[in-house]
């Protein structure tokens, strides 16, 4: 690791393994040899907000948040895809290209799912609860506020900083599985119980346009099984996945446990 040189070129003054400022900040042989203090021009995804979002950045470093395709291209003078090529550049020296990029497949369709399944729709109830007043305005007086807190602000920061740096740990049991069970279990339930009880002491027209944008969640592929519950194809498909990433024994332990306590002695 050569890490009491007093030059710590990536490539040339070591190639064992990276710490933090190998990946985020020190000098290369790609990049011209050049330290930056700014880990941001090495990132693709801030995964700081409630909702991610790609790192086009302007002539001032902020994100470009525009969704018309021609104002991005005419605000951003550094894109993600560039900010990504120069992290690669640096995963480059120790891995191939093929397993790089498959690691940016994996991370990017975590915070997909991330932002599709759960935040976007968590910021839309919260925003149609606070526009309907079904809120008070004081933050934080509200459970319903620590609920969403917690669910962008730690379990969804520590489930997409977890795959941004592989920590499987951190992505699924300390991340996703939080989320999920965040969400579930307390956001969608504590708003339905908020329109309920505005129903019934007089706000009836603003607790169903809540309740609409609620349902409509709801009614999404990828939510429908909270109310229907999974079909017995749906089994089927779970059980088989189970089944060949743990064999017929952990197959049998699907929406039990993790296929462990079934596993036979060698
Ligand atoms: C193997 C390379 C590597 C190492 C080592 C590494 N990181 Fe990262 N880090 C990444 C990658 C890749 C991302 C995601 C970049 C992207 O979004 O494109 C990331 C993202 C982050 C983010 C998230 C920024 C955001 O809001 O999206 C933080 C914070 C961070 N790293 C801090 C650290 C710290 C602190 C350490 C050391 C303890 C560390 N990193 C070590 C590669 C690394
Ligand atoms: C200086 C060398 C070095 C750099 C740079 C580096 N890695 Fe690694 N990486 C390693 C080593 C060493 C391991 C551990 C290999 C092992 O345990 O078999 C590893 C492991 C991994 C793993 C497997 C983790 C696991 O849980 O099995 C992934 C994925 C990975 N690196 C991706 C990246 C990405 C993406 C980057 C760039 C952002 C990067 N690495 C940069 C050396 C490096």
């Amino acid at each position: 690791m050569n890490l009491s040189a007093e030059r710590w070129v990536l490539g040339e003054d070591y190639a064992a393994a990276p710490t933090c400022v190998t990946c985020h900040m020190s000098a290369n042989t790609r990049n011209g040899r050049k330290i930056t203090h700014d880990p941001g021009i090495r990132i693709s995804w801030t995964n700081r907000p409630p909702v991610s979002l790609l790192m086009d950045t302007d002539a001032s470093g902020k994100i470009v948040t525009a969704t018309d395709p021609a104002v991005r291209r005419e605000k951003t003078v550094d894109t993600w895809e560039q900010k990504r090529t120069r992290m690669k550049e640096v995963c480059s020296y120790c891995h191939t290209a093929d397993y790089v990029n498959a690691f940016y497949v994996q991370y990017d369709n975590l915070v997909l799912l991330y932002n599709e399944k759960f935040a976007k729709p968590g910021q839309e109830i919260m925003k149609t609860l606070a526009a309907e007043k079904l809120l008070t305005p004081t933050q934080y007086d509200e459970e319903i506020e620590w609920t969403w807190f917690y669910l962008w602000h730690h379990e969804g920061r520590r489930s997409r900083m977890g795959a941004s740096m592989m920590a499987p740990d951190y992505t699924q049991w300390h991340g996703m599985f939080e989320v999920a069970e965040r969400s579930d279990m307390e956001l969608i339930p504590q708003a339905c119980e908020i329109t309920k009880y505005a129903t019934a002491y007089g706000q009836g027209e603003a607790a169903a346009r809540a309740n609409a944008v609620i349902d409509g969640i709801l009614l999404r592929p990828e939510h429908a099984w909270f109310e229907k519950g999974a079909g017995e194809e749906q089994m089927q498909a779970i059980r088989r996945s189970m089944a060949e990433r743990y064999g017929s024994s952990g197959a049998s332990a699907a929406g039990h446990g993790d296929g462990e306590t079934e596993r036979k002695a060698p």
